[in-house]
């Protein structure tokens, strides 16, 4: 199956899409290009839209209207994988979840065992892998998640503010395992309400507002010079 396994699920390209939830309008006119090997932070404020892409964006949620196609395919390759901003994690040890995520993906035996403790201490959380999840800290669950995403190699991640709840220096943590994850070739998709964290990891920065894309521009340019007011007032929310 070509898609399981060829690097080709990208460009991710979302085109004159809408999201109707109920009688609201999630998403407008969302026209998007992800490309391979950047990462690409979604700004925005609360309620703009910004999980419900990336849900799009990852094959959870349809379309409306418009299309979402994946490295020209109609279908969402199976190489992806998602980090929520609760982890959704198995009543289980920490190195039974990942072997769990693994078996789903066909990965088993010796190759697991030996993903599972690469992936455990590339996050720093390779003591409490005999733990149960469910009674792990809120820091150790969302590394948790990340390492079951780091295990996966998938070639394209989404992160739904995966550091909301972390104390500083687990968010710089998770900040410097989400750069190492890119720095093996993996697309990264991001959200965050930190301004500081997208100047630090950003490629690319898309910024929402009121389900509409207001920008989307290098990031290096976006904190220079914002092209859309949305942008502006975003940067100057930061320095308020
Ligand atoms: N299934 C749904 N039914 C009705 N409304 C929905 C549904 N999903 C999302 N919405 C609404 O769409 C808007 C955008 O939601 P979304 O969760 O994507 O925002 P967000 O930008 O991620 O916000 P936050 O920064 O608070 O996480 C919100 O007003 C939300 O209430
Ligand atoms: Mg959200």
């Amino acid at each position: 199956m070509a898609d399981a396994t060829g690097p080709d699920g990208l460009p991710i390209v979302v085109s004159g899409t809408d999201v109707v939830a109920g009688d609201t309008r999630v998403l407008a006119a969302i026209d998007l290009r992800i490309v391979a090997h950047r990462r690409t932070f979604i700004l925005g404020p609360n309620g703009a839209g910004k999980s419900t892409l990336l849900r799009l964006l990852h094959g959870l949620v349809a379309p409306t209207r418009g299309s979402v196609t994946w490295g020209g395919r109609a279908m969402r390759p199976v190489r992806q994988a998602m980090v929520f901003q609760r982890p959704v994690l198995l009543r289980r040890s920490a190195a039974a979840n990942l072997r769990h995520a693994l078996a789903l993906a066909g990965v088993r035996g010796k190759e697991a065992t030996r993903r599972i403790a690469e992936a455990l201490s590339s996050v720093g959380i390779e003591a409490i892998a005999d733990r149960p999840a469910r009674v792990l800290s809120g820091g150790e669950q969302q590394r948790l998640a990340l390492a079951r995403a780091w295990a996966l190699a998938p070639e394209v991640l989404f992160l739904d503010e995966p550091t909301a709840s972390l104390d500083p220096t687990a968010a710089r943590a998770v900040e410097g395992i989400v750069h190492d994850i890119g720095a093996r070739g993996t697309t990264i998709v991001m959200t965050t309400h930190q301004l500081a964290q997208a100047r630090r990891l950003a490629d690319d920065v898309v910024v929402l507002s009121a389900g509409r894309v207001a920008e989307h521009t290098q990031a290096v340019e976006f904190f220079r010079h914002p092209a859309s007011e949305e942008g502006r007032q975003f940067l100057e929310g930061e320095r308020l």
